[in-house]
């Protein structure tokens, strides 16, 4: 999707991606990665997801990237949290207590502008690319992330011609194409998401499974 249908997205309020709550899989599976409080973890497409307060308070250090700055100032916004707003590098960063998210385009992104990374939890980012774009997407998550790193992934599986995305599905053997030559990917858990999501089922969908994947860069 070209930055413009963002764009409107939230101009327009229509960010169902949304969630209210604290994403269950990242709560779960979060832990088993074993990254010590202090690791500074990189949050591509981060939209105003609270999960980013919920990583804060594991202990952990939250850069998240975003291209709408009506996203970025929902977050703080709607938090009460008042950001100290830099220029770096072409981008805004909004920083509070440990959350820094740069306002502007992923595939712009160089990992000297980021500094140490430990971790990257991708929920709706991957699976919010079409598949043209995923191959670059992956690439780029790959060269901002240092050997080691560890990362949480949620992807979505359901049949494409159901329904047009975003949110597109992604199929294991896409999830392993796209990640296997430079990560060590496992597959941990998957979930019939259809009855949670009845929106989908309204634009025509039969089946609906989450999966969550446990990636480390080699
Ligand atoms: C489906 S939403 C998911 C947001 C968030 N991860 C969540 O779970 O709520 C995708 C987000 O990616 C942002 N986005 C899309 N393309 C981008 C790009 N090239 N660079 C940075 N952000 C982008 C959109 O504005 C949108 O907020």
């Amino acid at each position: 999707m070209d930055p413009e249908f963002w764009h409107e997205r939230w101009a327009a309020n229509q960010i169902g991606f949304h969630q209210r709550v604290i994403n269950d899989h990242l709560q779960r599976h979060w832990h088993g990665l074993g990254l010590p409080a202090g690791s500074r973890i990189l949050v591509p497409l981060c939209g105003k997801s609270l999960d980013m307060l919920w990583l804060r308070e594991q202990g952990h250090a939250v850069v998240g990237i975003e291209i709408s700055t009506l996203a970025v100032a929902a977050f703080f916004t709607e938090n009460a949290l008042t950001p100290v707003i830099r220029e770096e590098a072409g981008y805004s960063c909004w920083s509070y207590d440990r959350i820094e998210l740069y306002c502007g385009d992923f595939f712009s992104l160089h990992a000297d502008v980021l500094g140490v990374l430990d971790g990257c939890y991708d929920r709706a980012a991957l699976i919010a690319m079409p598949e043209a774009q995923r191959p670059r997407y992956a690439q780029h998550l790959a060269s901002l992330l240092p050997a080691a790193s560890r990362g949480l992934l949620v992807t979505l599986e359901y049949q494409q011609v159901e329904m047009s995305g975003p949110p597109f599905a992604v199929l294991r053997q896409e999830v392993s194409r796209l990640f296997s030559a430079q990560f060590d990917i496992e597959h941990l858990e998957q979930f019939d998401a259809l009855a949670a999501n009845p929106a989908f089922r309204e634009r025509g969908l039969t089946g609906l499974t989450e999966h969550v994947w446990s990636l480390r860069h080699r």
